[in-house]
């Protein structure tokens, strides 16, 4: 069995560099072979851009998926992004460590995402959804939060952590994988959190502790549910009485402000 991990934090010894050493050890422990890739250690350029390709398909004018789809015919995808999709495509499973940042990913995990997703090889016009690249892999993301919980409930005051979770991961689905419902971990800050602790066990071996013993009960995790590709018409719309499983797919509207936007 094989995973992956990757971390998306400019600090090792930060909250979350800390639960990806755990993930790694627990994982080994188990009897995973585990790969791992820190982004920002590895210095991992977020940017596609044209300074990526030599020889390109249209030396003219920069077209990402044109460039990615025609260096991995060609075997010439960049060599950081090579690498990486290789250990995506050999794991059996992902996990992803990152904190919430501004109400999302951080910027270097999100340009991971749109260079190691390689159109042409990670994805295709008939390779993505139920019939993706990554389809019988399982990926499981760790996210922190500053915000408490409270502050990051349906009716709290930062907005519910969980919708805002639903645009970083169906990216996952996207290309097959079987997304794992995600650790969210709320109250997490600074270095005098990290050196607390609660009745003499430090705080971060306390939420280590709690992580591990996820990590060896993967089986019993629930996924996130997505639409399949049956749910959907010709016309890519949901088809009448197909199940609802989130705001951003379904019968009605949700925004009030936008309702009447794809009538
Ligand atoms: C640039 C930046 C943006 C942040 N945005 C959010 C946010 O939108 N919501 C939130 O709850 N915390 C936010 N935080 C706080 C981090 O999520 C928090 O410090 C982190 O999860 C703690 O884990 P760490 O010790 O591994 O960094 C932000 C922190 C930074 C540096």
């Amino acid at each position: 069995m094989q995973a992956h991990v990757v971390l998306a934090h400019p600090e090792t010894r930060s909250f979350n560099g800390l639960l990806a050493d755990t993930t790694r050890s627990t994982l080994a422990a188990a009897g995973w072979d585990v790969t791992t890739t820190d982004l920002q250690a590895s210095d991992f350029d977020p940017r596609e851009s044209a300074d990526h390709y030599a020889d390109r398909a249209d030396p003219d004018r920069f077209h990402a998926q044109t460039e990615q789809r025609h260096h991995a015919d060609r075997g010439t995808t960049p060599p950081e992004v090579a690498a990486e999709v290789d250990r995506l495509l050999a794991a059996d499973l992902l996990v992803v460590h990152f904190p919430l940042w501004w109400f999302g990913m951080p910027a270097i995990l999100k340009g991971w995402m749109d260079r190691v997703f390689v159109y042409g090889q990670v994805y295709t016009s008939t390779k993505r959804y139920d019939a993706g690249v990554c389809s019988g892999r399982r990926m499981l993301t760790c996210v922190t939060t500053g915000a408490s919980a409270d502050s990051c409930a349906h009716d709290g005051r930062e907005g519910d952590t969980r919708m805002l979770l639903w645009p970083v991961l169906f990216p996952f689905r996207y290309v097959g994988f079987e997304v794992l419902m995600p650790e969210v971990l709320h109250g997490i800050g600074g270095v005098d959190f990290l050196e607390g602790d609660v009745d003499g066990t430090s705080v971060v071996d306390r939420y280590a502790d709690h992580w591990a013993d996820q990590l060896t009960r993967l089986d019993d995790r629930p996924t996130v549910p997505f639409n399949r590709d049956a749910d959907f018409g010709d016309d890519k719309r949901l088809v009448a009485g197909a199940q609802v499983h989130s705001p951003f797919v379904a019968h009605e509207p949700q925004l009030p402000w936008a309702a009447d936007a794809h009538t």
